[in-house]
């Protein structure tokens, strides 16, 4: 069975981070994000397929020689086709019922349990969902025993039919595929969703987490979820505090790391404090208090006696 992924927006949130890593490559908990979801699928996928347009080249050099576990197939686009453009660019790959993912999303779905309601269902498509308080930045559904009746995309605060999201999952058969006009910019969300809600369209609410992982703020989150919660590092050279990840090339002098702290390799730290933030790889720091942010790559952060603020989106003020 296939997975495609879709990695390949632009990442406009996670700026200026993306200029220089596209977000799929971007790590969490010191794995890419699109690795982790790969790794992450049950054993009935063989295939993940990798919708790419904006960081192609980085995409093919990363997946090359690499084993994840998975065949995988990248399907570039020439220009960015939206998520439905994009799945439909697949198509040429997709044997029989598919999986689509937003490749930004850490969530908690079980997806042999969304599988078995899809296949009873006899659905043409299943669409993960997930209930928050404000659903109005969101596409969201009116479901009926799991049959999706309407679907909303954004809808005005107050307008919204139920509290239920997209969140970003989905299992279609290949006539939805079908459906979707080829080499046009299509929105799944937009222009297809709400022409099949009420006929084939199912939900499969779930419980536990879910990160769209695509905001500087929602990036951290996602990165200490997948920590889990157990302190996971121990470094001769500093003091650990809660949960922690610590690359193994990371030097560290007199250092107090956490809670909450990913640092990535090849990361030099002296006399520096690390608190709930990413520190990305290649970052040399010394005398530093680093707090709600993400870090990096590469960049260095110098002793300065004065108060160092830092933003989260990982702008220096001294
Ligand atoms: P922002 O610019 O910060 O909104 O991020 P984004 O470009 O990733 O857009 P968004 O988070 O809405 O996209 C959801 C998922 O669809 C992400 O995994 C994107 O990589 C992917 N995606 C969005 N647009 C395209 C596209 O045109 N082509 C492909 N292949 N993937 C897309």
């Amino acid at each position: 069975m296939e997975a495609i992924i879709l990695v390949g927006g632009f990442g406009t949130r996670l700026r200026p981070l993306t200029y220089t890593i596209p977000k799929p490559l971007l790590p969490l908990a010191n794995i890419p994000m699109v690795e982790r979801m790969v790794r992450n699928l049950p054993t009935i996928f063989d295939t993940a397929i990798l919708a790419v347009n904006y960081g192609l080249e980085e995409m093919k050099n990363y997946f090359e020689n690499r084993n994840v576990g998975k065949k995988i197939i990248i399907v570039p686009e020439e220009e960015p086709l939206g998520t439905g453009g994009a799945m439909r660019n697949c198509i040429n790959h997709v044997t029989g019922t598919v999986a689509v993912f937003n490749g930004d999303v850490v969530n908690s779905i079980n997806l042999e349990e969304m599988l078995e309601q899809h296949i009873n269902k006899k659905a043409k498509g299943t669409l993960a969902l997930w209930e928050i308080d404000d659903p109005s930045r969101f596409g969201v559904v009116e479901l009926k025993n799991n049959k999706i009746l309407q679907f909303q995309e954004k809808p005005e605060k107050g307008t919204e039919l139920s509290n239920l999201i997209n969140a970003g999952t989905y299992l279609l058969e290949r006539e939805i595929l079908e459906m979707i006009p080829p080499n046009q910019k299509i929105s799944i969300e937009r222009d297809i969703y709400p022409k099949i809600a009420g006929n084939g369209l199912y939900g499969f609410p779930f419980k536990g987490h879910f990160i769209d992982s695509g905001t500087p703020k929602s990036y951290l989150e996602a990165n200490f979820k997948c920590l889990g919660n157990d302190g996971t590092a121990s470094h001769p050279g500093a003091s650990i505090r809660g949960s922690c990840l610590i690359h193994k090339s990371v030097r560290l002098i007199d250092c107090i790391i956490g809670p909450n702290a990913v640092i990535g390799p090849d990361v030099k730290l002296e006399k520096c404090v690390i608190r709930n933030s990413v520190i990305l790889s290649g970052v040399e720091g010394y005398g530093c208090v680093v707090e709600d942010s993400i870090i990096g790559p590469e960049i260095s952060l110098k002793e300065d006696k004065k108060q160092i603020l830092i933003s989260p989106e990982g702008e220096i003020t001294f």
